[in-house]
């Protein structure tokens, strides 16, 4: 059974959202997989991360971005001074996995979208990381390309929107990484401009503390993986990984 959206829309707390949705069949997805996977994170942060759909880790687990993905996503919001149950929500555009973990149909998206605006609603977030193409297409328009749109603002209703790379186009193709990392540098930025002033990331110190102590940062960058801007090439486990960017990626 699936609720038209008005009534999704009326809905004000996330659990009775996540049981409605749970009971979703507004599309052919959910007769091919285990489950729903709703959601994860704090349903009160500020920053929401908005992905594609689920793959059959996630399938399996019920929660979004736990296989390699996510465990990559995991270490950019480390990088970032992120906690996952505590700075964001993380969401995706459809909740159901697409069979063979293909893309999801305009038809799927479109009709995934009102649970996704619900949930949207009752974080209402003031920052959204769009993991992808999917995700910017389906939320902001149809026609924009990941490469065009990554790395710049998109302001509307009041709600800050940045596109970046999936973290899965990343692991395929590990050089993308470097522009990735400056994405969510401005992420840390809008963060801390919106949010929270002193919100600590311990790879991008806030710009004043850059500019007072430019001898501490170069002596950090001499020490890999020790000061707060670890070196170009750096992976955050301390393990140099091929193509990584500057925030360790
Ligand atoms: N990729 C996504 O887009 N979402 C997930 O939850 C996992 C992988």
């Amino acid at each position: 059974m699936a609720l038209p959206e008005e009534e999704l829309l009326r809905i004000d707390d996330m659990a009775t959202l996540e049981r409605v949705v749970k009971g979703c069949t507004r599309c052919r997805l959910r007769a091919g997989c285990r489950g729903v996977v709703f959601g994860d994170g704090n349903p009160r942060a500020r920053v929401m991360l908005i992905g594609e759909g689920p793959g059959a880790d996630e399938d399996r687990l019920g929660r979004p971005f736990v296989g390699r993905a996510g465990q990559l996503l995991d270490r950019i919001l480390a990088a970032c001074g992120f906690e996952r149950q505590r700075h964001v929500y993380i969401a995706n555009i459809v909740k159901c996995r697409p069979p063979g973990n293909r893309t999801p149909t305009p038809d799927e998206r479109a009709a995934c979208l009102p649970n996704l605006r619900a949930q949207m609603r009752l974080v209402n977030p003031v920052i959204v990381v769009l993991l992808g193409s999917t995700a910017l297409q389906a939320l902001i328009d149809p026609a924009a390309r990941i490469t065009r749109a990554r790395g710049r603002w998109i302001e509307k209703d009041g709600v800050w929107y940045m596109p970046t790379y999936h973290p899965a186009a990343l692991l395929r193709n590990p050089s993308l990484k470097r522009e990735a990392w400056h994405d969510f540098k401005l992420v840390i930025d809008k963060y801390r401009e919106l949010v929270d002033p002193d919100h600590y990331s311990p790879h991008h110190p806030p710009t004043a503390m850059r500019e007072a102590a430019p001898a501490a940062e170069a002596a950090s960058r001499a020490e890999p993986g020790t000061g707060a801007m670890p070196a170009p090439g750096q992976g955050l486990a301390g393990t140099p990984e091929p193509g990584a960017g500057p925030g360790g990626l």
